[in-house]
């Protein structure tokens, strides 16, 4: 049986084709792997409209299947006004997405708007790498970066 899920997790960067996929992909995985994945309904989108519809950036892929999760099959999308009351949290990935994200939120949302990294302890305002423009290896920190943060929020 699958129960509705009771919390509703949107991760968001700029192009939802790099930081937000690694997000949602290895977060969903350690929701799996602990049993709970019908409770909570995870998704990702970008405040920018540059890759709607285009699948996640090879490099970011490839650091993803690395780490023992499959990212390819997620879709960018970009963030639209109904993700203000579907969503219970909104994690964004850096202080530019977090004043777009709040500049586009209607004053009655209910959604919480937070950095993700804010949820691990003694990083609290610190940001996501975003690695689109630089080299390969900028992967690898983003990839751990979201997963150190996706286990704290998973214990919050
Ligand atoms: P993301 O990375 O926001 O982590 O998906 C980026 C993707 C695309 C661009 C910038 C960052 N861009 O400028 O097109």
């Amino acid at each position: 049986m699958t129960s509705k899920p009771t919390l509703n997790i949107c991760f968001v960067c700029l192009g939802n084709i790099c930081r937000s996929p690694t997000a949602h992909g290895v977060f969903e995985q350690l929701l799996s792997d602990e049993g709970v994945q019908d409770l909570i309904s995870v998704d990702s989108c970008g405040t920018g409209d540059w890759h709607i519809g285009h699948a996640p950036d090879p490099r970011a892929v490839a650091a993803a299947r690395k780490g023992g999760v499959a990212i390819e099959t997620q879709q960018a999308r970009q963030l639209r006004r109904a993700d203000f009351t579907a969503q219970d949290l909104i994690c964004v990935m850096d202080r530019q997405n977090l004043t777009d994200v709040r500049n586009a939120a209607p004053p009655s949302t209910s959604a919480e708007i937070r950095l993700f990294r804010d949820f691990v302890p003694g990083n609290e305002g610190a940001e996501l790498a975003d690695p689109y423009f630089g080299a390969d290896d900028g992967f690898a920190l983003t990839w751990s970066q979201a997963l150190e943060a996706a286990e704290a929020l998973a214990d919050w």
